[in-house]
C-alpha cells in the first residue's frame, strides 16, 4: 500500500489522477495538496467525498513547515507534484506568480521531502514524481523529431521557463542529495475537468453559447494532443517502473493544427447537434444547431512569442514502461465535447466563479 501526497488534485490534471488512482488503486492513501487558486476546484474531487482513502488539504506547496509536518503524518512515501500555474497567457501578464509557485513552491516542497525522508530517514522507499512540460523543450520547425528526453531545453515563455526551472530543481535534489526522483514532460492534455481558459474547453463553450472561437495567428501552431486519462496511466507506469533520476517524455502521438482542431470540434458539435433536439433547444443561439459552428471562428491577435509546433517522441517510455497512447483525438475530442455537454453546470459555476461557493457549502470555507 502507497501513501501518496497530490499535490495540485483539484486541478484539471491532479483530479484526473486522484480519480484513476483511487480506482486503480482503492486500498492506497491519497492526501490532495491544493492552494485552491483560480484554478483549483474541490468540486472536481466532489464523487470522491467521504471517501476514506482521500484527505483534502488546503495549502501552499511552499510551505515547508507544513508539508514536512503532513508527510509525517501521513506516513507519505510518494509525492506526485502536479501544482503550478499553468497557463501561458496568464505568465506573458504577469510572471510573478509562475516563478513564486512553479520555482519557489517547488523548491519549498523538495526541500520537506529531503528534510522528512532523507535527513529524518522516515521513508526509505520514497518517490518524488514531477509533473512537467514538453514547452520546457522550446518550439519545433515543421520537419524536426519529436522533443526527446535529450533535446536542448529551450523554454520561450515565462511559463515554461518557470516549469524548466522546476525540473532542474528536481534534478540537482536527485543528483546531490540522493532524493529518488523522476520527472515526466508530457504534452497539452484535453479531457474532463479542463478550466475553460485553455484552448480546447473555451472552443467547447463558446460553441454552445453562440460566441466568437478566437483562433491565435494563422492557426498553424501545431500541438501534440494528449488525453488525460492517457496521462494518468503513463505517470501510473513511471511510479510503478521508472527509474529514479530519470525522465520519462509522454505524448498523445496526435498532432494537429490549432485551425484543424477548431474545426474538428465544430464538426462535432454540428453532428452532436444534428442528432439531439433537446442540444438545440438547450443552445438555440449556437449556430451549430444550424450546422454551422465553424462561422464563429475568428482569427484574432497572435500570442507574444507564440511557440510554432511541439510534438513528442515517446520512444523511452514506450520502450521502458510499455506505455501506449490510447485514446485517438477524434474519439477523444468527441468524449470531451460530451462530457461538457453532460456537465453544463460544472462549467457554469467556474466561469461565474460561483464553483468557489461549494468550498463554504462542503468545508465551511
Ligand atoms: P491547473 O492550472 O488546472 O491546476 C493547477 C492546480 O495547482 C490548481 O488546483 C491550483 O489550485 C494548484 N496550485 C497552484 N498553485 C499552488 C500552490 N502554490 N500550492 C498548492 N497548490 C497550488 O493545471 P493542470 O493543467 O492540471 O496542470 C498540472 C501540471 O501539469 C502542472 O504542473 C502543469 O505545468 C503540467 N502540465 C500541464 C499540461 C496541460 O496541458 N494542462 C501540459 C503539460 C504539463
Ligand atoms: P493552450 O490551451 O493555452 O495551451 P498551450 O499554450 O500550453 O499550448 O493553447 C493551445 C494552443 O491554442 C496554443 O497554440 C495557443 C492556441 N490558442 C488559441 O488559438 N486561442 C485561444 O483562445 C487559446 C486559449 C489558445
Amino acid at each position: 500500500m502507497s501513501r501518496l501526497l497530490v499535490t495540485g488534485g483539484a486541478g484539471f490534471i491532479g483530479a484526473n489522477f486522484v480519480h484513476h488512482w483511487l480506482r486503480q488503486h482503492p486500498s492506497d492513501r491519497v492526501v490532495v495538496l491544493d492552494a485552491l487558486t483560480y484554478a483549483g476546484n474541490p468540486e472536481n474531487l466532489a464523487t470522491l467525498q467521504g471517501s476514506a482513502s482521500l484527505r483534502f488539504v488546503q495549502g501552499d506547496i511552499g510551505d515547508t513547515p507544513r508539508i514536512e509536518a503532513l508527510l509525517r503524518e501521513e506516513s507519505i512515501d510518494t509525492i506526485v507534484h502536479f501544482a503550478a500555474e499553468s497557463h501561458v497567457d496568464r505568465s506573458i501578464h504577469g510572471p510573478d506568480a509562475f516563478i513564486a509557485t512553479n520555482v519557489v513552491g517547488t523548491h519549498g516542497l523538495l526541500k520537506a521531502a529531503r528534510q522528512v525522508w532523507l535527513q529524518e530517514g522516515l521513508a526509505p522507499a520514497h518517490r518524488f514524481h514531477h509533473v512537467s512540460t514538453d514547452e520546457v523543450y522550446g518550439s519545433l520547425g515543421p520537419d524536426d523529431p519529436g522533443f526527446s528526453e535529450a533535446t536542448q531545453y529551450q523554454p520561450n515563455s515565462p511559463y515554461s521557463a518557470s516549469k524548466a526551472a522546476s525540473d532542474h530543481l528536481v534534478r540537482a535534489y536527485h543528483h546531490t542529495y540522493g532524493l529518488a526522483v523522476t520527472t515526466s514532460n508530457c504534452s497539452n492534455n484535453y479531457g474532463p475537468f479542463h478550466f475553460p481558459e485553455k484552448l480546447i474547453p473555451l472552443m467547447i463553450v463558446n460553441i454552445l453559447h453562440g460566441r466568437p472561437l478566437p483562433v491565435y495567428g494563422d492557426g498553424r501552431n501545431v500541438r501534440d494532443w494528449l488525453h488525460v486519462s492517457d496521462h494518468c496511466r503513463g505517470i501510473e507506469l513511471v511510479l510503478g517502473q521508472g527509474r529514479p533520476g530519470e525522465v520519462y517524455n509522454i505524448g498523445g502521438g496526435a498532432e494537429c493544427e490549432n485551425i484543424a482542431l477548431v474545426k474538428l470540434l465544430c464538426r462535432v458539435a454540428d453532428e452532436a447537434f444534428a442528432e439531439d433536439p433537446q442540444l438545440r433547444a438547450r443552445y438555440p443561439q449556437s449556430p451549430a444547431a444550424a450546422g454551422n459552428a465553424a462561422s464563429l471562428i475568428t482569427h484574432v491577435k497572435d500570442r507574444a512569442g507564440h511557440d510554432r509546433r511541439y510534438a513528442i517522441d515517446c520512444g523511452k517510455i514506450e520502450r521502458e514502461l510499455g506505455y501506449r497512447a490510447q485514446v485517438k483525438l477524434e474519439a477523444g475530442i468527441r468524449d470531451t465535447f460530451a462530457w461538457y455537454v453532460a456537465n453544463p453546470g460544472w462549467w457554469q459555476r467556474v466561469m461565474d466563479g460561483s464553483y468557489r461557493n461549494w468550498l463554504a457549502t462542503n468545508y465551511g470555507r
